[in-house]
């Protein structure tokens, strides 16, 4: 088979595996390009299950770009908890203000227009101007470069430049023009139940007979990767300041670092795990517990969240105090334990606090 016929088979046989497929979501067949927006941004970095729940939320509470554009961000930020990469979320938002305000609430329509939205790559503004307007421009990313880097054999790394033009190069060769929205949801699919990373179902699976790695077993071979990724392990302590009244001490994160605008408490970041003594003996623990009235000290189990480049390992001290100081130059805040529940924090304090709840039942 030439190479221009084997492309042709594979497409065929995906859109009829996909006629085929089951997959029930909300989203599909959905022309509405606010929706379709909403839900690959809440789908980016995000399994489907996780996501879908999210998306009904988001489109029950903002069910247009002008509602979204409007909501405020504490609210936005507080429906997006648990989701991760919440710059997702701040982008979301400003690129619903800007379609509110500059393009008067009408979503562009061309695929460089939508291309140039904050928050918007190339595999989301394929993924919104195929299904929204049948532009035929092929979704590109890791379930892709995976399926076609079996179907096709292809060797080259998919974190080398080469490796990217040519897997690009390649998804807009199998892209079925007739249909291009038909055709990415197909792909999606198929790589996320059929072309799995682990355990694939080749043995169900209609391009079996042309895969090349299914003909020469050697699946786990693909996709190619030249670098392996190594995560950073940082170490941060968190101090749950309580007085008398259960109240404690939260403040918002701002600044460069991950979880831009969501809550957390007070924290002592260090190189290595670190003990009592060392941490009383940092400058922040010195400020905040000065005068006081330090009662009790004790350390959580350390909660661990993985990030895409980082693993973030949080020890939560525990400290008991009389009564917080009323200092005006902080931007901290004294809150009531029980209104914790109505901050956004980060996934890791979220598991402190579900297991906290349980603990302060018991006693
Ligand atoms: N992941 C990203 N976009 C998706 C979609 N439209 N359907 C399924 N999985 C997806
Ligand atoms: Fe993927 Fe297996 Fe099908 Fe090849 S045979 S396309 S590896 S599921």
């Amino acid at each position: 088979m030439n190479e221009k016929k084997k492309q042709q088979y594979f497409t065929k046989g995906l859109l009829n595996w996909y006629r085929t497929s089951d997959r029930p979501m909300p989203w599909k067949g959905e022309k509405n390009p606010y929706l379709i927006w909403l839900s690959e941004i809440i789908l980016q970095q995000t399994r489907v299950e996780q996501g879908l729940p999210y998306y009904e939320r988001f489109k029950a509470k903002y069910p247009t770009v002008i509602d979204l554009a409007n909501a405020p961000e504490d609210e936005l930020m507080k429906l997006w908890e648990g989701l991760g990469y919440y710059s997702r979320a701040r982008n979301l938002h400003a690129t619903a203000k800007i379609i509110a305000t500059e393009y008067k609430g009408i979503f562009p329509k061309d695929y460089k227009t939508i291309l140039s939205l904050k928050g918007v790559g190339p595999y989301t503004a394929a993924a919104i101007a195929s299904f929204a307007y049948g532009l035929p421009h092929a979704v590109v990313d890791g379930n892709v470069y995976r399926v076609l880097s079996r179907y096709f054999g292809i060797d080259l790394a998919i974190d080398s430049t080469i490796g990217k033009k040519e897997f690009t190069k390649l998804a807009g060769a199998v892209l079925d023009v007739t249909d291009p929205g038909v055709y990415n949801q197909a792909i999606m699919d198929f790589g996320a139940t059929y072309c799995t990373p682990k355990a694939p179902k080749c043995g169900h699976c209609n391009l079996k007979k042309s895969c090349v790695a299914f003909q020469e077993k050697a699946i786990a071979k693909y996709p190619f990767k030249s670098k392996k990724l190594k995560k950073r392990t940082r170490y941060f302590n968190f101090l749950v300041v309580e007085d008398a009244k259960s109240q404690v001490l939260i403040e918002k994160r701002t600044g460069k670092d991950i979880w831009q605008q969501l809550y957390q408490f007070p924290l002592i970041e260090t190189e290595v795990a670190t003990n009592e003594d060392a941490l009383k003996n940092q400058d922040l623990f010195k400020a905040i517990l000065k005068s006081t009235g330090l009662k009790s000290l004790v350390p959580s189990k350390p909660f661990s969240q993985m990030l895409s480049h980082q693993k973030i390992v949080a020890v939560f001290w525990k400290i008991k105090i009389a009564k917080h100081k009323n200092d005006a130059k902080s931007d901290r805040k004294i809150i009531a334990s029980t209104d914790l529940e109505n901050y956004a924090f980060p996934r890791v304090i979220d598991l402190f606090l579900q297991d906290k709840t349980l603990y302060l039942d018991m006693r």
